[in-house]
């Protein structure tokens, strides 16, 4: 009778442990731009829905939303959106083509700055980087926060690439002035496969930096600038909850002021608790059929 009892302990010591190891992640999605920014979520195909594919974010605002475990997409921002008389909502940058503020699996219309991620991927770590491949039109930053492993760079890219943005590459919005809304890449302005490192140019070794890439990789060191951009713009990290911001500031990089990092880890810090909490009563369970022996 103590053995089955004990026999079940140990079960249930083994199912607590398996939930605490797959637990999900927290993305925090921020605004820090001067203007309203409508996310966009594209879950990978395979991967579990989300319970949103998009929302709007106020200046300062802040949403934060949980992620199954292996979960795979891109997030990314669309601006100066709005309501036409027919009901029907868009986006003159980050477009998803769903005529709504949910994108429900449409991807964004370059160009896009996107935020990628492969959680639980090889070796359990998880993947991330910022692209500039399909274009840019927003500043984003990605910090990792309560990682258990890994490198975990924040990256992301800081500055506004519009105003410099190089004229052939420009995207303008349809109102009055010129002003640049976003920057295309130079395969989206181009078609050639020399910048889309497709056809001929379709493998690492052919497909090389250009002028345009190289502008973009100037500005934005961290980030993917052309498709083979791998190694200086793919990190990885561990059991992290991530912090997703549109126009990050330079005081909100923890590199350099560790500021927002003890507000945001909570989320680790009650896994942390809740693993502590769980093994003492595993720990009470196993004392008290020892007991009973
Ligand atoms: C992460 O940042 C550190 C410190 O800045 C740097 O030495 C390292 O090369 C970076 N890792 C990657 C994968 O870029």
């Amino acid at each position: 009778m103590a053995k089955l009892q004990f026999s079940i302990v140990l079960l249930t010591l083994c199912f607590i442990s398996s939930i605490n190891s797959i637990q999900s992640a927290t993305f925090t999605l921020t605004n820090q731009c001067t203007y309203p920014v409508w996310a966009g979520i594209l879950s990978g195909a395979g991967t579990s829905p989300l319970p949103t594919t998009g929302f709007p974010l106020q200046p300062t605002q802040s949403n934060s939303i949980s992620i199954p475990p292996g979960w795979s997409g891109r997030m990314w921002g669309r601006t100066l959106c709005s309501t036409d008389s027919t009901g029907r909502f868009t986006c003159l940058t980050g477009d998803c083509g769903s005529g709504t503020i949910e994108c429900n699996g449409g991807g964004a219309a370059p160009p896009a700055t996107l935020a990628e991620f492969t959680l639980n991927g090889a070796n359990g770590m998880d993947f991330y980087d910022v692209s500039l491949v399909d274009g840019y039109n927003l500043p984003m930053m990605v910090v990792p926060q309560g990682e258990s492993a890994g490198n975990c760079n924040v990256t992301g890219c800081f500055v506004d690439l519009n105003r410099n943005c190089p004229s052939e590459l420009r995207l303008t919005g349809s109102g009055a002035g010129d002003e640049s809304v976003a920057c295309r890449s130079a395969c989206e302005a181009f078609g050639d496969p020399m910048y889309c490192c497709s056809g001929a140019y379709s493998t690492p070794q052919t497909c090389n930096p250009t002028s345009y890439s190289e502008y973009f990789k100037t500005a934005c060191p961290t980030a993917y600038s052309y498709a083979y951009d791998d190694g200086t713009s793919t990190f990885t990290c561990s059991s992290a909850n991530y912090v997703i911001t549109f126009c990050p500031t330079p005081a909100n990089s923890r590199k350099t002021t560790g500021a927002g990092q003890s507000a945001e880890s909570s989320g680790s810090g009650s896994l942390a608790k809740s693993v502590g909490v769980s093994s003492v009563i595993v720990f009470a369970f196993i004392l008290t059929s020892v007991w009973s022996l």
